[in-house]
C-alpha cells in the first residue's frame, strides 16, 4: 500500500471520493504502486453506492509530472512493465461514476491525458499542460490519439501530442481540455464544491446522462490497447532509453 496516493472522503463533500497524488518531492510522478492504488479506488467507487463522484487532485503547484521515468527506464533495461498503468487506464475510461479533476500547476504526460477522460476539470490559471511523448521517443497513450483530435481538432492535437507544445490553462480551456480556470488557492475548494453538487444529484439520471454524453467506451479501450502495444515497443527503443537516461542523470 502506497501513501503516495491518498484516498479521502471529506465530510464537507458528501458522496465524494478524493484520489490525491501525494509525492510532491518527485513532482507527483506516478509509480506502478500509485497506479494500482488509483485503480482500486476507482473500482471501489463503482461498487459503493455512497461514493457518487471521484475527484483527482494533486498538491500545491503540481498535479503530476506523469509516469515515473525511472519505472520507464527499468522496463527499457529489460524489467517488467506490469499491468498497473493499463489497468488504471481501463478503470478510468470505464469508470461508472463521474470523474472530476482539479489541477494546480504542472500537468505532464498522463497528468495531461487523463483529463480527456474526466467529465469536468477546473485548473488554476498558472497550470501548464504538456505531453513530451515524441521528445522521449514515445507515442501518445491513454486513448489520447483518438480523444484529443476529436475534442480539439487535428492541429491542436498535433501541437499537444506530437510537437509537445505547452498549453497554458487558457489554451487548455479554449480547446475544451478543461472546463474552468480559477485562482490557485481556489482550485480545491471549487473542485470539491462542484463534485459535491454533482454527488447530490439523482444518481441514476446523472449516470444515464453521462453515458449518453460519453458514448460507447469500446472504441476508446481498443485505442488504449493499440497505443499500449506501440508504447511498450517504443519504451525499448534506443531513442527512449537515451531520453530517460538523460533526464535521470541530468545535473541541476
Ligand atoms: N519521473 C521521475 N522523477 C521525476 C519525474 C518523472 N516523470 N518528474 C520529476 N521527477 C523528479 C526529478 O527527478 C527530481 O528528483 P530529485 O530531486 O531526486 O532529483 C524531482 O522530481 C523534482 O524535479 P525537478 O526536475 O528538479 O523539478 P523542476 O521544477 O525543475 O521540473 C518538471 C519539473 C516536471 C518540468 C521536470 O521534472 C520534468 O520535465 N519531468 C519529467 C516529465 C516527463 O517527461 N514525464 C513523463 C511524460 S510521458
Amino acid at each position: 500500500m502506497t501513501d503516495h496516493i491518498l484516498i479521502e472522503t471529506p465530510e464537507d463533500a458528501p458522496g465524494v471520493q478524493i484520489i490525491r497524488f501525494n509525492r510532491p518531492d518527485k513532482k507527483n510522478a506516478i509509480t506502478r504502486a500509485m497506479y494500482a492504488r488509483m485503480t482500486e479506488a476507482l473500482q471501489a467507487a463503482n461498487e459503493t453506492a455512497s461514493i457518487r463522484v471521484n475527484v483527482f487532485l494533486g498538491t500545491e503547484g503540481c498535479f503530476s509530472a506523469g509516469n515515473d521515468l525511472a519505472d520507464f527506464l527499468a522496463f527499457a533495461m529489460g524489467g517488467s512493465m506490469g499491468n498497473e498503468v493499463f489497468d488504471f487506464l481501463g478503470a478510468l475510461a470505464s469508470s461508472q461514476k463521474p470523474v472530476v479533476s482539479g489541477v494546480d500547476g504542472l500537468a505532464i504526460g498522463i497528468g495531461t491525458t487523463m483529463h480527456l477522460h474526466c467529465d469536468l476539470t477546473i485548473a488554476s490559471d498558472r497550470s501548464v499542460f504538456r505531453t513530451p511523448f515524441v521528445d522521449l521517443g514515445l507515442v501518445p497513450e491513454a486513448g489520447s490519439s483518438l480523444l484529443a483530435p476529436r475534442l480539439m481538432g487535428n492541429q491542436r492535437a498535433f501541437a499537444l501530442l506530437a510537437a509537445g507544445e505547452t498549453f497554458t490553462a487558457a489554451e487548455a480551456k479554449d480547446c475544451g481540455l478543461i472546463w474552468k480556470m480559477t485562482a490557485p488557492e481556489a482550485v480545491e475548494k471549487e473542485t470539491l464544491a462542484l463534485a459535491a453538487k454533482l454527488a447530490a444529484k439523482p444518481p441514476e439520471a446523472l449516470k444515464i446522462t453521462r453515458d449518453l454524453i460519453r458514448g460507447p467506451v469500446e472504441e476508446i479501450l481498443a485505442r488504449i490497447d493499440e497505443e499500449a502495444r506501440l508504447f511498450a515497443a517504443r519504451l525499448k527503443s534506443a531513442e527512449a532509453r537515451a531520453a530517460f537516461e538523460a533526464f535521470l542523470s541530468r545535473s541541476k
